[in-house]
């Protein structure tokens, strides 16, 4: 019951009282049906303001009946129902489907009273209309409004309230259709927002899908340019060893011609000591250039390895105990063989060379100290690995590893370590032929060579040996013949330089033989057909022009097969030597040599 307050100013002045408020029954049903309106409109506004916060939470609702539940609980708020329906519209046949019914049981019914909407046509008519509509079935008032928003029709509520028409304020059914509204457009937000989500996931699968294509191809692209380098490294090498090989070769023929001219003059020594002593200096020299060479050719593939089948394993031990007091204390040794390492076919000379090669840089890249390792395994080098290393060929190699934790290598370095002359070290203290010619071996043995380093960490050198054939196997450990002295045998000098042909005309004289002298592989034929029966032996050279070495060896073989001919050359590797003895020749001799290594293996050869 409302009451008033008099204790106010209002009433406390002397103006005349205002006269009695009538407090009659039908004020007071005025008052509180205002109060009731009132209320109910607080209520729907409440509602209302539930209504937005609605929108915003669309990312936890997973099914539109959820909406259409969290709709009926504010509905029932605001009109309270003996029965109330959701029906959705189906968007493909336009068939509207109950959604929600509550209560459960009550949904025969209320379909029952839908169906008759649906036959006498209110139903299409509430469907068109933008408010609600009250209808009477059977008796009872149904309630019915449209889920519509401005483009379509979302769905159909119909319910019938616990209350009569009458007796629910309008502001209650105004806020009912705002809230109908409202419902349909939530289900239309709840649709773009599944729609976007959809989008949006196809769209991510899709840039996820361009990001793993985007790295395919930056993967693609990195291997290409990393196979491109190594093809230009290999095609550099190729060019360097042809042309290092090519200059070595015409190199050694000079030193050949003087060292044996220098060897002739100290042997009759002509001019006495102070001459022999200016000789001996000149021909120190030309040892070390020929040293120098050599290593030329062996860069150049032009060397022939001296095979047999070696333990690996074995080796690096021999070595390691050779190296012991030569490394200094502050640098860790550690030597990890792999037991049964298989049996490479190599030229342990050669191999010891690497071994060494490697661990003295190794050694010079630690001058405060470090850790030296050198290991060797039992690897198969698959398709996989060949086509990223190019050069590799698969097959089962020994791998020899030689790592250090030095300084390391720039890769702008890394990139000229097996060039010939190339070196980082002070004048005097590197040549820059060590990894030259640690390549130039691994390429004859018909293995595979490479480095990784990291500056500051240190550098591993990996070199891959290919497993011996046990079939070809050609042990070279047959005891040497020894040397006699030459008798008076005829020996014919194949060789189309002059001065070659000269030196060594005097130097067979000397040591005793009869000497004939051809300049070509033509003119051997000749001179052999000629006099072949008195022809005890053939020096021949492999690198002329013409028919060459190899084809005058074949030629003279079918002349004579019972011929001894001894192969002479800087580059065995043209024609291999243990096949030119495999195809009769008797013997092979590397130029340069000194006179003393001709007269043995002449010797050993006429036996
Ligand atoms: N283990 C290593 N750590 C750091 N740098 C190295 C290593 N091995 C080689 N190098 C670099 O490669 C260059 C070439 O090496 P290489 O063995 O061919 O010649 P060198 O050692 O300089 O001279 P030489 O071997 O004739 O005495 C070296 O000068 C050095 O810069
Ligand atoms: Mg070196």
């Amino acid at each position: 019951m409302p009451r008033l307050d008099t204790s106010c100013e209002f009433f406390s002045d002397n103006r005349p009282m205002p006269p009695p408020v009538d407090f009659s029954d039908s004020c007071i049903r005025r008052v509180s049906y205002l109060e009731e309106v009132n209320r109910a409109s607080l209520q729907a506004l409440q509602l209302v303001l539930e209504m937005g916060r609605q929108g915003t939470s669309l990312n936890r609702i997973d099914n539109p009946r959820t909406i259409l539940a969290e709709f009926h609980d504010k509905i029932h708020q605001l009109i309270p129902w003996k029965a109330a329906a959701f029906y959705l519209m189906d968007e493909q046949t336009s068939v509207l489907n109950m959604a929600l019914c509550r209560p459960m049981e009550s949904a025969p019914h209320l379909s029952a009273v839908f169906d008759l909407l649906v036959e006498d046509r209110t139903m299409s008519l509430a469907l068109h209309d933008e408010s609600h509509t009250f209808v009477e079935v059977d008796g009872c008032e149904v309630l019915m409004h449209a889920l519509n928003t401005i483009t379509r029709c979302r769905g159909f509520f119909l319910g019938i309230p616990m209350d009569s028409r009458k007796s629910i304020p309008d502001t209650s059914l105004a806020i009912f259709s705002i809230m109908m509204q409202s419902a349909a457009q939530t289900l239309e937000s709840y649709e773009l927002y599944r729609l976007i989500r959809r989008v949006n996931s196809a769209l991510e699968e899709k840039v996820e899908h361009l990001e793993e294509e985007m790295a395919d191809r930056m993967r693609a692209e990195a291997e290409r340019e990393k196979l491109q380098g190594q093809l230009l490294q290999a095609q550099k090498m190729e060019s360097l060893g042809i042309l290092a090989g090519g200059v070595a070769h015409d190199f050694n023929n000079l030193l050949q011609i003087m060292g044996g001219k220098i060897e002739v003059l100290l042997h009759t020594n002509p001019g006495g000591d102070f001459e022999a002593k200016h000789l001996r200096t000149v021909s120190k020299s030309i040892d070390r250039a020929t040293a120098l060479v050599r290593q030329l050719l062996v860069f150049g593939s032009k060397t022939e390895p001296q095979m047999q089948h070696i333990d690996l394993g074995q080796e690096l031990k021999e070595i390691a105990g050779m190296l012991e007091g030569t490394i200094p204390a502050s640098i860790r040794v550690e030597l990890g063989i792999q037991n049964d390492t298989w049996s490479v076919s190599a030229d342990p000379v050669q191999i010891e060379q690497i071994i060494l090669n490697l661990t003295k840089n190794a050694v010079d890249a630690m001058p405060a100290g470090g850790r030296l390792a050198v290991e060797t395994h039992n690897v198969t080098l698959d398709e996989e690995f060949v086509r990223s290393h190019m050069g590799a060929k698969p097959g089962r190699y020994v791998l020899l590893t030689v790592a250090d934790t030095g300084v390391g290598i720039e890769p702008e370095v890394l990139r000229h370590v097996f060039d010939p002359f190339f070196t980082t070290k002070e004048v005097g203290k590197g040549t820059g032929l060590g990894l030259a010619s640690v390549y130039g071996i691994v390429k004859a043995h018909g293995g595979y060579i490479q480095c990784a380093s990291q500056r500051g960490q240190g550098t591993i050198f990996s070199v891959y040996l290919p497993v011996a054939d046990q079939g070809r196997e050609a042990k070279c450990d047959e005891p040497r013949k020894a040397i006699s002295k030459g008798g008076n045998e005829t020996i014919l000098v194949v060789d189309d330089e002059p001065e070659i042909r000269e030196l060594t005309l005097e130097a067979l004289e000397s040591f005793g033989y009869v000497v004939q002298c051809a300049a070509s592989g033509e003119q051997a034929l000749d001179v052999y057909q000629r006099d072949g029966k008195f022809i005890d032996l053939v020096l021949l050279d492999l690198s002329m022009p013409g028919m060459g070495g190899c084809e005058c060896l074949q030629a003279l073989l079918r002349l004579d097969p019972s011929a001894k001919v001894l192969i002479i050359s800087g580059n065995a590797a043209k024609c291999q030597s243990k096949d030119l003895l495999l195809s009769g020749a008797k013997g092979f001799l590397g130029k340069p040599y000194h006179l003393r290594d001709l007269e043995a293996k002449v010797s050993e050869v006429l036996g």
